[in-house]
C-alpha cells in the first residue's frame, strides 16, 4: 500500500476511503519547513493544507527526487506550497477551486453585512449586559443596499461575491483585475486598483495570495478610500499591509473593516482586536461542513488519479 500523509483531521467518509487504499498517516498540526522535507522523502503522496510550509527551502532539503509525487491541497489558495519549485522536484501540486466559492462569498457578504450593520459590537454589547434599550439613535450603522460595492480579482469568488450584491443588495458593482475581464452580468471594470479603492463603498478583496498580490492593498490604496468606505478581506492576509489597515481604522480614516484571514495567522494583532469598528472571523471561509467534505474529497480525488497514473484534474503547476 502506498503511503498517505493527511496533515489535519478532515470529514470522516473521506478519511475512510483513504485508508481503503492508502496506508494513512493522519497528523494534526502544521508542518514546519523542516517536516515538511521529511515527509516529502517519507511519503507517497500528502494531502497538506495552510500552514505547512512547502517553501522551496523544503524542496531543496528532500532532495532532488523526494519519494512523494504528490501535494493534493485541502483548499483552493496554495501560496504556502512553491508550487514551482514543486515542479522542479516532480511534485504535483493540486487544489479545491469551485466546491468552495459560495461558502466562502457567503462569509464575504457575512462581514460586509455585519461590519455595515455593527453586528459584532452589538453582540458584544448584549452579551456583556450593557445594552440600555432601543433608541433612534442605538447602533446606527451604514445601509448596505444600492451602495457601490468593489471587488479586488474578479475571478471565482469575486464574481459570486459581486452577484450576490448586484441580485441581492442592488448594489452597483465596479472590480478591479489585472487581465481584463467579461462577466455576464452589470458590473464595470476599472482601469486601476486606485479608482477601484476612490470609488466604492465595499471593497471584497478576493484575490489569490502569494509573493505576486503581497501588500496590494497598501498604505495609498487604503489612502485612497472613503471615510465611510469598509473594506473585506476573505482571500489572505498577506494581500493587505495589516499594519497600515490598523492605522487607518484606529485613525478613523475609514469606516471599518470585516476580516477573515490575516498576515500571520492565527496571530490577530492585539491592535486590531481592540478596535470596535471591524469584525473578526477565524478564517472560516470555506468552512461549512458541506463544502469542507467536498474539498477533502477533491484533495484525495486528485491524489488517487496520480496514483492509478492519471492526470489529477485540478493540477496546478
Ligand atoms: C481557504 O482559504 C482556501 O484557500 O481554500
Amino acid at each position: 500500500m502506498k503511503k498517505l500523509l493527511i496533515t489535519r483531521h478532515i470529514a470522516e467518509p473521506v478519511l475512510e476511503q483513504a485508508r481503503a487504499r492508502f496506508d494513512v498517516t493522519l497528523a494534526s498540526a502544521p508542518l514546519s519547513v523542516d517536516d515538511c522535507a521529511e515527509a516529502l522523502g517519507a511519503y507517497d503522496a500528502i494531502l497538506p493544507t495552510l500552514g505547512d510550509d512547502f517553501t522551496a527551502g523544503a524542496f531543496a532539503k528532500a532532495g532532488a527526487n523526494p519519494r512523494c509525487g504528490i501535494l493534493g491541497n485541502f483548499g483552493v489558495g496554495y501560496s504556502h506550497i512553491d508550487a514551482a519549485a514543486a515542479a522542479a522536484h516532480g511534485v504535483a501540486v493540486t487544489n479545491t477551486p469551485d466546491v468552495l466559492t459560495d461558502a466562502t462569498a457567503d462569509i464575504g457578504m457575512t462581514l460586509l453585512l455585519a461590519t455595515a450593520r455593527r453586528a459584532g459590537e452589538g453582540e458584544r454589547m448584549v452579551r456583556a449586559g450593557r445594552w440600555g434599550g432601543f433608541g433612534p439613535k442605538v447602533g446606527l450603522g451604514t445601509h448596505v443596499t444600492g451602495k457601490t460595492l468593489g471587488i479586488i480579482g474578479m475571478g471565482r469568488i469575486g464574481q459570486a461575491v459581486a452577484r450576490r450584491g448586484h441580485f441581492g443588495f442592488a448594489m452597483p458593482v465596479i472590480y478591479f483585475n489585472r487581465s481584463q475581464k467579461t462577466v455576464d452580468f452589470p458590473a464595470r471594470q476599472v482601469e486601476n486598483l486606485h479608482d477601484l479603492m476612490a470609488g466604492a463603498d465595499f471593497v471584497v478583496i478576493t484575490v489569490p495570495g502569494g509573493a505576486a498580490n503581497a501588500k496590494l492593498v497598501d498604505r495609498d490604496a487604503l489612502a485612497a478610500m472613503k471615510p465611510e468606505g469598509i473594506l473585506v478581506n476573505i482571500a489572505r492576509g498577506e494581500v493587505v499591509d495589516e499594519a497600515a489597515l490598523i492605522e487607518a481604522l484606529e485613525a478613523g480614516r475609514i469606516a471599518g473593516a470585516g476580516l477573515d484571514v490575516y498576515e500571520h495567522e492565527p496571530h490577530v494583532p492585539e491592535r486590531l482586536r481592540a478596535l470596535e469598528n471591524c469584525v473578526l472571523l477565524p478564517h472560516l471561509g470555506s468552512a461549512t461542513v458541506e463544502t469542507r467534505q467536498a474539498m477533502a474529497q477533491m484533495a484525495l480525488d486528485n491524489i488517487i488519479a496520480f496514483t492509478e497514473g492519471r492526470p489529477p484534474p485540478q493540477k496546478v503547476n
